[in-house]
């Protein structure tokens, strides 16, 4: 199954992400050779476009997407794209699709990036059409379901057509630069790995703030709401890279035999151990923003920000909290994870300055990315009563450490990887069922007690409830 796609079929090539995401990153690897230079990209969607104004189209949203400097190969790129309208919920039009996409070298790669009410009738036409052969992979773009039954329901779907090994679940965070980077911080040093267990930390948190609100995805975000939108899968994915074993090797298999193993034992929370927060308005970098209700319009028991003690019973992390928050309207956009040491055991310092702080790690993974150990040095001087001590920080910031290579973005990574057949940074099946299973329980247990979304104003680090679930423990969240 490991050929290259010369032939890349696009579902819904007019929406959101294929205009922001999907086109300026094939654009990017087309420009920097990395592409077959035969490839065709074959795009569909309902809209009424014929190859020439799909490139129009593309045009524009190049230019409105892509930094100028990044633009060279566009004129060549656009030629390599083509269009078939389809209404993807009917099974006329796909003999059609087929046609256009016509037979390819090697393979075919097909990006479904639609709601996923058509992911089953679109895979049944792909099936009908014969754009379904064993030379054909299929990558899914998230919501994979609502919840475990409905995620096994698209997964069934899917399976009936492609084998796992040509299933390509996606999850964006996976093709962030600094995301792959924790696995070489954790398994590229030997620093880390000896004390990367419950006898060494004390606890894990892991935040991803957003400072934006809806974002005019109103009837999304408000059937989802934070805990399947940004838990379910991001904060999953980034908590079991932190916590997983070192696999065998970094190859598909081994890494997702590793994480799966991490969702599998996070232990059913219980209510009190979450915090459901909804923003009122406020202002975020001295700017007014409005409530939630009031972009949505109407009330909503949606929640926006989510907060969640979470223990894995495993061997490693016995005892350990991985505290994670996420929101929108928070105070700054930032994703970190902080990795907080256990104190040493005995201190032989004493004096007035000597009081030492626990070790902490803190791993940037947006906007800044940089990695930060806080380690306690000597303050300069000649002090009577002893050692005076203070934490310093080794800092690195990796803009700084690579100033050479150009960043790339999630898709960039994740699109390549497609186009190769490369699954490492793809989610699998038994991956997203069993972080569907922790989801649910933490939702059904809302629903049984009830309870509703604490407010919380836009702009501050979400309600107070979230500070107490973390100070009941002692434990600060890292600002
Ligand atoms: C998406 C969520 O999966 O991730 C959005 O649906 C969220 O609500 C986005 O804003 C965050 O992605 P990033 O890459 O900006 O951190």
């Amino acid at each position: 199954t490991r050929f290259t796609a010369d032939r890349l079929l696009l579902f819904g090539a007019t929406g959101d992400l294929s205009k922001r995401m999907l086109l300026p990153s094939l654009c990017a690897l087309d420009a920097d050779g990395l592409l077959d230079p035969r490839i065709e990209i074959v795009g569909t969607a309902r809209a009424d476009l014929d190859d020439f104004s799909f490139r129009n189209f593309a045009r524009e949203s190049l230019e409105q997407f892509m930094p100028a400097e990044r633009r060279g190969g566009m004129a060549t790129f656009l030629n390599r794209l083509f269009f078939q309208p389809l209404d993807a919920s009917s099974t006329e039009g796909f003999d059609a699709l087929a046609a256009k996409v016509g037979t390819p070298r090697e393979g075919l790669a097909v990006f479904l990036s639609t709601a996923p009410s058509l992911f089953e009738p679109s895979i049944q036409g792909l099936v009908a059409s014969g754009l379904a052969n064993e030379r054909t992979r299929i990558a899914l773009e998230k919501p994979l379901g609502t919840d475990l039954t409905s995620s096994r329901a698209i997964n069934d779907a899917v399976a009936s057509a492609f084998p796992e090994e040509r299933t390509f679940r996606i999850d964006h965070y996976l093709g962030k630069e600094t995301v792959q980077n924790l696995l070489a911080l954790r398994f590229a040093n030997v620093l880390f790995e000896p004390l990367w267990n419950a006898a060494h930390i004390d606890h894990v948190q892991i935040t991803v703030a957003e400072t934006v609100g809806l974002e005019g995805r109103v009837a999304f975000y408000d059937d989802a709401g934070a805990l399947r939108d940004m838990v379910q899968n991001h904060m999953l994915q980034l908590l079991a890279l932190v916590a997983m074993e070192p696999p065998i090797s970094y190859e598909a298999g081994p890494v997702r035999d590793e994480k799966v193993k991490v969702l599998r034992c996070l232990r059913p929370v219980t209510v009190g151990e979450t915090v459901r927060g909804q923003y009122r308005d406020g202002a975020i970098g001295g700017k007014a923003v409005p409530g939630y209700d009031e972009e949505l319009g109407r009330e909503s028991a949606t929640e926006t920000f989510v907060a969640i003690k979470a223990h894995l019973d495993c061997w490693r992390w016995k005892g350990v909290p991985f505290y994670l928050r996420t929101g929108k309207r928070l105070p700054r956009r930032t994703t970190e994870i902080v990795v907080q040491f256990r104190p040493i055991p005995h201190s032989i310092f004493s004096g007035r300055g000597a009081r030492t702080v626990p070790n902490r790690l803190v791993i940037g993974i947006q906007p800044s990315e940089n990695i930060q150990l806080s380690l306690m040095a000597k303050v300069p001087g000649l002090d009577r009563t002893g050692l005076s001590l203070r934490p310093v920080p080794l800092d690195i910031a990796m803009p700084e450490a690579f100033s050479g290579p150009q960043r790339r973005i999630a898709y960039e990574r994740l699109l390549l990887d497609l186009i190769e057949g490369d699954q490492t940074l793809f989610v699998r099946r038994d991956e997203v069922e069993a972080q569907w299973e922790w989801i649910d329980a933490i939702r059904a247990s809302w629903l049984e007690q009830g309870l509703e979304p604490k407010t919380y104003t836009a702009g501050s680090w979400g309600p107070s409830a979230a500070i107490a679930l973390a100070e009941r423990d002692g434990v600060t969240w890292h600002e």
